[in-house]
C-alpha cells in the first residue's frame, strides 16, 4: 500500500495514444488492473484511452474486462475491477486531427477537477512509431506538454528509430518538446525480475563479483530464443529483422548489465552512465570479424511441438524472396580493462527449438594438475541467470561422488522455477507503470544507450544489408544455422543449454 505522500506525488492521468491495440489490452491494461490489486495505484488517478474507432466508455471498459480475464496474472476481483473500471474513460479522434487535442485538453481539465490528479500527466504511445513525431507535436502545439507546477512525462514503445539517423531525427524532435528527464524509452526487457536481480546478485555477493572478470570468466553466453514465429507481425518485422528487434535494444541492454562497473551509487543516473560505457566500448567490427563473428539465419519450415509450422517466407505479408535475419548469434569482445580477452556471445532467433532467455557465466578452467589429469572431464563452473520462462539462478560446481574412491561429479544448485506467464510479463509493465508514476527511470533507456547502441547496430546491420545469404538457413524447430554452432566450436567452446 502506498502512503498518503506518495499518492500525492504519484496521482496522474494516463492517456495512452493506440488504445485499442494489441499492447493496451495485452500488457497495459492487465498492469494497471494488477497495480490496483497490489494496492499500487494511487487514489486520484484516471486513464484515458485515445483510439480512432468509435465507441462508449462502456463499449470499451467490457472490452478492458475481457483483456483482464485473458491476459492478468492475478484473477478477477470484482472490487478491484470496479475501481479500476470507473476512472478509465474513452476518448475517440485520429491522432492527424488537430481539433482532436483541444477535446483532449478540455477532457483532461475535467479530469483533473474529478479525480484531483493535480495536472499531472503520462502520455503513453502504445502507437506504431510513423505516428511518435506527429503525437508530440499535436501535443505540443496545443499546449499539453507542460502544466504549471505539474510534472508530465512522455512514454515511448521500441523501435525508437530504424537507424542511427532516424533516432536522432526522432530524439530531436522529442527533446524540442519534452526535456530528457521527462522522456521514459520503454524496453520491457529491464523491467523483468532477473534482469533487475542482475545487480543484485553481483554487487551483493562477494562470491560473484571477486570473480567477474577477464582473470576468471572465460566467456558469457546470452540467448534469447523463442519458439514463435512472426505471426500476425510480418510487417513490422520484414523491415526489423533480429537485429534491429531484439539485438539493439534488449540484447545490448542485458549486456550492459552484466558487464557494467559497479556505479558508485543507485541513482538512476549512476547507474546509466556505467551501462552506456559498456556499449561505448564494444570493439569494433572490421571486415574480417564481421565475416568470422556475425551469424545470420532465416528459418525455413519445420516442426515446432509436433506441428508442421511455414517457413518465414511463407508468412503473412512477408515477401517471398526476403533477406531479412530471423536469427542471429556474434561474437564480440568488450574493450576494457575488465573485459579484454573474453568473449560474449549474443544469440536471438524466432522458431527455435526451445522459448528460453538466459546468460550463461561460464568461468575458467583450472590446471590439469591434480583431478583433472587423466580420465576426469573437467566440467566448468556455470552460472546461469534464467529470465524465463524459469525465473532464478543456476549453479555448476564439482564435488566428490559419494560412492567412489576420487571421481568427480558436476553438482547442480538450481533456484529457479517455472513460470509459465513469464514471457513478454505482465510483471515488467507493471514495474515499469509504477516506475514511470514514481518517475524514477532507471529501468529505462537513456538517449545516449541507445545512441551508442544504433552505432553498434547499425554496422552489422549494413553487413547483413549488402551482402548475400543463402537464406532459409535453419529449420524451425531447430538452434538456428550450423554456423551459429561454429562461432563458438572454433575455439573449443559450445553454447550451453542447462
Ligand atoms: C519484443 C519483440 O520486443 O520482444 C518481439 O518485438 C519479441 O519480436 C518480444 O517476441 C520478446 O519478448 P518476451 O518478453 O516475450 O521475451
Amino acid at each position: 500500500m502506498i502512503n498518503e505522500e506518495t499518492n500525492r506525488n504519484l496521482s496522474a492521468i494516463m492517456v495512452i495514444f493506440g488504445g485499442t491495440g494489441d499492447l493496451t489490452h495485452r500488457k497495459l491494461m492487465p498492469a494497471l488492473y494488477n497495480l490496483v490489486y497490489d494496492g499500487l495505484l494511487p487514489e486520484n488517478f484516471a486513464v484515458v484511452a485515445i483510439g480512432r474507432k468509435n465507441k462508449t466508455d462502456r463499449q470499451y471498459r467490457d472490452e478492458v474486462l475481457d483483456s483482464i480475464n485473458k491476459y492478468s496474472r492475478n484473477k478477477l476481483d470484482v472490487c478491484c475491477w470496479e475501481r479500476l473500471r470507473d476512472i478509465i474513460y474513452y476518448l475517440q479522434f485520429d491522432f492527424t486531427d488537430q481539433e482532436g487535442y483541444e477535446k483532449l485538453k478540455n477532457f483532461l481539465k475535467e479530469l483533473d477537477e474529478k479525480y484531483n490528479t493535480g495536472g499531472n500527466r503520462v502520455f503513453y504511445l502504445a502507437v506504431a512509431p510513423e505516428y511518435f513525431e506527429l503525437i508530440v507535436q499535436g501535443l505540443s502545439e496545443h499546449k499539453l506538454a507542460h502544466q504549471d507546477g505539474a510534472w508530465t512525462r512522455l512514454v515511448i514503445e521500441k523501435p525508437f528509430g530504424r537507424d542511427l539517423n532516424t533516432a536522432r531525427r526522432l530524439n530531436n524532435k522529442l527533446n524540442e518538446v519534452f526535456d530528457e528527464s521527462s522522456i521514459y524509452r520503454i524496453d520491457h526487457y529491464l523491467g523483468k525480475e532477473m534482469i533487475q536481480n542482475i545487480m543484485v546478485l553481483r554487487f551483493c555477493n562477494t562470491v560473484f563479483e571477486s570473480l567477474w572478470s577477464n582473470k576468471y570468466i572465460d566467456n558469457v553466453q546470452i540467448s534469447l530464443c523463442e519458439k514463435n514465429g512472426v505471426g500476425t507481425r510480418g510487417g513490422y518485422y520484414e523491415n526489423s529483422g533480429a537485429m534491429r528487434d531484439m539485438v539493439q535494444n534488449h540484447i545490448l541492454q542485458i549486456l550492459s548489465m552484466v558487464a557494467m562497473e559497479p556505479p558508485v551509487n543507485l541513482k538512476t543516473e549512476s547507474i546509466r552512465t556505467e551501462k552506456l560505457k559498456v556499449i561505448q566500448a564494444i570493439e569494433n567490427f572490421t571486415d574480417e570479424k564481421l565475416r568470422n563473428n556475425v551469424v545470420f539465419g532465416q528459418y525455413g519450415r519445420g516442426i515446432i511441438d509436433g506441428q508442421p509450422v511455414v517457413a518465414y517466407r511463407e508468412e503473412e505479408n512477408i515477401p517471398p524472396k526476403s533477406t531479412t535475419e530471423t536469427f542471429v548469434a556474434l561474437k564480440l569482445h568488450i574493450n576494457n580493462f575488465r573485459w579484454a580477452g573474453t568473449p560474449f556471445y549474443i544469440r536471438t532467433g524466432k522458431r527455435m527449438a526451445k522459448t528460453s532467455s538466459e546468460i550463461v557465466i561460464q568461468f575458467k578452467d583450472l590446471p590439469d594438475i591434480l583431478y583433472f589429469k587423466e580420465g576426469h572431464v573437467q566440467v566448468p563452473n556455470l552460472l546461469v541467470i534464467r529470465i524465463q520462462p524459469n525465473v532464478g539462478v543456476f549453479f555448476q560446481f564439482n564435488t566428490k561422488d559419494f560412492s567412489t574412491y576420487n571421481d568427480i561429479v558436476s553438482t547442480k544448485m538450481d533456484t529457479s522455477y517455472y513460470n509459465p506467464t513469464a514471457g513478454n510479463t505482465p510483471e515488467a509493465y507493471e514495474r515499469l507503470i509504477y516506475d514511470i508514476l514514481r518517475g524514477d527511470a532507471t529501468l529505462f533507456s537513456r538517449w545516449d544507450e541507445v545512441e551508442a547502441s544504433w552505432i553498434f547496430a547499425d554496422k552489422i546491420i549494413e553487413y547483413r544489408t549488402n551482402k548475400k545469404f543463402d537464406f532459409p538457413n535453419y529449420y524451425a524447430g531447430s538452434m538456428g544455422p550450423a554456423k551459429a554452432f561454429e562461432l563458438l566450436a572454433v575455439s573449443g567452446r559450445k553454447w550451453w543449454e542447462v
